[in-house]
Parts: C-alpha cells; sequence; structure tokens
C-alpha cells in the first residue's frame, strides 16, 4: 500500500494531512488509522458503510453499475462457463485451474466429504423442527474438536479447504435427512460436488434420486452467484473474528451466524415467506408495497434493496432467467414465481423504490430455484451458505496471511452517564 496523494482535513484551525490508497478499481480510501493519535478524533460511520476495513483482491462490486467480479472476471461468464468447484478454486488459489489443478481439487473434495462418526450422533439430539443453521454453524465449530490439526498455519491450506467445503455439503444433508427423520445418505466418490449433494439430500432407501443435468447446472450456477461480495456482513464476522487469531472453523461459524440474519443470507427464506402469505392472502402485491412503504410498519420488501447495488443485482438477473428456462424443463408451475414478477413490476414502478434505487437482489428469486430442485424454504440459507462458503475461506486466508493484519477493534463515542457516585444497596 503506497500512498499516492494527500487529503487534507481542516480542524478548526488546524490542518491534518491524511494518506491516500489507491485501488485498482472502485472507491480509493482516506488512511485514517492515525487521526486519533494525531487530533484525538475517531470517525463515526454507521454500519462501516464507508469505511474500507481492508485491502482485498478477491472480489469487486460496482453498485452504481451493477458489475460483480471475482478475481477480475465478470459473474456472468464464470456463471456461464464454470462449475462451482472451478470457481471455489479460483476465489481460494486466486487463478483459474487448468485440467490436471481441477482433477487433483476435485479428488481432494471427494476424499474429505465423511464426517466423523461420532458427529453423527449429534444431530439425533436436535428436536426436529430445529434451524438447519444453527445445526450448521455448531456443527462447523465442532469440526475444530473433530479435526483439531486443521487450524491456523496449516501447510497444507488446500486441503484444509477441501475438507471443509466438502464437509460442510455433508453436514448440510445430513441435517436436512434427520429433520424429515429420515436415515442419511453418505457422499458418493463417483459424483461430482452438486450431483453428491443433491444425491445426499433426496436419495432414499425406497426411491432413487435422479440426476437431471438442468437441476445440476442450474445449482453450480446458484452457488458461483453466492460465492463471494466483497466485504458483506458474514465475510466481514469471518474477518472479524479471524482478526484475533482464532481458527478457520470458529471464524466460518461466525460467518454463517451473521448469514443467517434476513437482511442478509436469511432474505431468501423470508422472501419465499412473503410470497407465499400474499399468495394466502389472496395475492395482492399492492398491500404489501404499501407496507413496504409505511415507515411506521418495521415491514420491508424482503428480497429488495442492497447496502451497495444502486441498481439492478447482476445475480438477480441471472436468478430471474434461471427461472424462465429450469421451472418450465421441470415441468414445474409455482404460483410464487407469478407474485414475485407481479412484485417486482409494482415496486419498480412505484416511485418509493425508484427514488430509494431499490431493485431486486440476489434473493428475489433463488428461493424460487431452490424449490423447484425440491429443497425446503428453511434450507435455502444453508443453500446460500455452502455458495459462500469459498468466499469466507478465501477471504481467512487473505486476512491472516496479510502483513497489514491486525486484530479488529473499533472505537466508539461514548454517550453514556460520565463519572457517578457510587452509592452501596443495603444488603441486610
Ligand atoms: N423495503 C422497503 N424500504 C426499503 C427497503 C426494502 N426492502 N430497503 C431499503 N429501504 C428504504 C429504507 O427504509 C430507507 O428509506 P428512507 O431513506 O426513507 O429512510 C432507504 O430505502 C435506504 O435504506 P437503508 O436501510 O439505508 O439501506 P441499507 O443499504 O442500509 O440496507 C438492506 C440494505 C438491509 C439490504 C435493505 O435494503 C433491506 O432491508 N432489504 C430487505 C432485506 C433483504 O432483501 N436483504 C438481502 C440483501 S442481499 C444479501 O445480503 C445477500
Amino acid at each position: 500500500m503506497t500512498p499516492t496523494r494527500l487529503v487534507k482535513l481542516q480542524i478548526d484551525a488546524n490542518q491534518v494531512a491524511l494518506p491516500m490508497i489507491k485501488s485498482t478499481a472502485g472507491a480509493d480510501g482516506i488512511d485514517i488509522s492515525k487521526l486519533k493519535a494525531s487530533t484525538g478524533l475517531v470517525t463515526m460511520d454507521p454500519g462501516f458503510a464507508n469505511t474500507g476495513s481492508c485491502v482485498s483482491s478477491i472480489s469487486l462490486v460496482d453498485g452504481d453499475k451493477g458489475i460483480l467480479r471475482y478475481r477480475g472476471y465478470d459473474i456472468e461468464e464464470l456463471a456461464a462457463h464454470c462449475s462451482f468447484v472451478e470457481v471455489a478454486y479460483l476465489l481460494i488459489r486466486g487463478n483459474l485451474p487448468n485440467q490436471q489443478e481441477l482433477h487433483t481439487w476435485s479428488e481432494r473434495l471427494n476424499k474429505h466429504s465423511l464426517i466423523h462418526e461420532d458427529m453423527k450422533s449429534f444431530f439425533n439430539r436436535y428436536p426436529p423442527n430445529a434451524h438447519p443453521m444453527s445445526i450448521l454453524s455448531a456443527m462447523v465449530t465442532s469440526l475444530a474438536s473433530f479435526y483439531p490439526h486443521i487450524m491456523q498455519g496449516d501447510p497444507n491450506f488446500d486441503t484444509t479447504a477441501a475438507r471443509l467445503i466438502a464437509k460442510v455439503r455433508t453436514i448440510a444433508a445430513f441435517s436436512y435427512k434427520k429433520s424429515q427423520g429420515d436415515p442419511v445418505v453418505y457422499p458418493r466418490q463417483d459424483l461430482p460436488y452438486c450431483a453428491n449433494f443433491l444425491n445426499m439430500m433426496f436419495d432414499s432407501p425406497v426411491k432413487s434420486y435422479v440426476i437431471v443435468p438442468e437441476v445440476i447446472a442450474a445449482l453450480n450456477q446458484l452457488l458461483i452467484l453466492h460465492a463471494d461480495h466483497e466485504q458483506n456482513c458474514s465475510t466481514s464476522a469471518v474477518r472479524l473474528v479471524a482478526s484475533s487469531g482464532a481458527n478457520l472453523y470458529a471464524s466460518i461459524a461466525a460467518g454463517i451466524s451473521a448469514l443467517w440474519g434476513p437482511l442478509h443470507g436469511g432474505a431468501n427464506q423470508a422472501v419465499i415467506e412473503m410470497l407465499t402469505s400474499i399468495q394466502t392472502n389472496g395475492g395482492d402485491v399492492h398491500h404489501v408495497i404499501e407496507r413496504a412503504k409505511d415507515k411506521t410498519d418495521p415491514f420491508r420488501l424482503m428480497g429488495f434493496g442492497h447496502a451497495v447495488y444502486k441498481s439492478y443485482d447482476p445475480r438477480a438477473k441471472i436468478t430471474k432467467q434461471l427461472c424462465d428456462t429450469l421451472l418450465p424443463k421441470l415441468n414445474v408451475h409455482d404460483p410464487l414465481l407469478e407474485i414475485a414478477l407481479e412484485l417486482e413490476q409494482a415496486a419498480l414502478r412505484d416511485d418509493y423504490f425508484v427514488e430509494r434505487k431499490l431493485y431486486p437482489n440476489v434473493d428475489f428469486y433463488s428461493g424460487i430455484l431452490y424449490r423447484a430442485m425440491g429443497i425446503p424454504t428453511n434450507m435455502l440459507t444453508v443453500m446460500f451458505a455452502i455458495g459462500r462458503l469459498p468466499g469466507w475461506i478465501a477471504h481467512w486466508k487473505e486476512a491472516t496471511e496479510s502483513k497489514d493484519q491486525k486484530i479488529w477493534r473499533p472505537r466508539q463515542i461514548y454517550i453514556g452517564p460520565t463519572r457517578q457516585k457510587f452509592v452501596a444497596i443495603d444488603k441486610r
């Protein structure tokens, strides 16, 4: 990070020169790390919406132009031409794999997909309606106990990453099977990543799962779209936990918890619940639009709006197109898709949404696609987590390898009482 220019900050009669950090694309930054030492002041930025927490070379979001790139490649090209496994390699290693590298990487993913047999008993202890996100985050933390050698500083990071990506897929499928009261299906060495996952989800002793190539292709695309999104809430959680020196599993578990919230990855579940309630209440989308605009009502249009995109989310464009092709192919007629299309049109015609530049985000159509594949509503955020995992791992690696890495410890502007005189209560 070589400062290129200086920015001058005037504080009363004093001037402070702050170095600027040049980006290769997107916003440049102003380095305020020495501001407190030189002026006694801290900056205030609720939600860190205007704060760069790190330098990164993994992904780029241009929210005004609707651009998303992983390691410089446009998301549209990656979704059209790559498998999720290739994109995971790209994010973690920094380059697309050649054929031999892809073969080795895929083998690693297959080899490490079993979870320790003792971990299986954990699933039995959860109540039948336990949310799979709570199981997933607990299981990922537990991996640190079962595979303690895979900690920070592991010399073979590829194996560590492959192990985690493979095992999370198995944990997700096992948690679904357990929630159904069905026997678990073990991973198969002969199946590629996405087919293996769907087989573990839907194969059963009474009915074999039939692999449909269009479903596999759509799942690859969805996971690619979820795979990274620079310093979002869950990735920031991963990097924050990593900054204390915590191991990979503990850091990823924090990311899973952050993703669960309905303002973030949990929005895909919330969208399906919202569309279902519109359907139950007779299909009137305008009532929901009015509620979303009402400032006395905490309700928001789920799957709409984004902290960074102020134009159409490129991922939502792809998922919308995918609905047009996948659902007819599978002969699925989902009334929720018609409601979603009508809701989008009504919102994009409404001044409230136009003025605030609120467009569908990645979560608006993705749930409809997952439903068409047979994935239940409470598993939707787990699907997002499976997709986001390579991104989290790449950020954990980048953060822990950075020579600029410091423990993340923001300041505050205190507004509580100043010193109070302590009076002990009479405990007799
Ligand atoms: N419905 C109604 N109004 C909205 C919505 C929405 N979905 N999103 C934003 N707004 C309004 C806000 O009320 C605010 O209005 P105001 O200026 O009159 O006060 C204005 O638009 C700006 O909103 P902010 O809250 O400042 O936007 P922010 O960038 O902080 O929030 C967020 C982004 C959290 C995604 C928000 O748009 C939202 O809650 N969306 C619904 C939940 C959702 O879909 N989340 C998934 C995001 S994608 C992802 O994380 C994977």
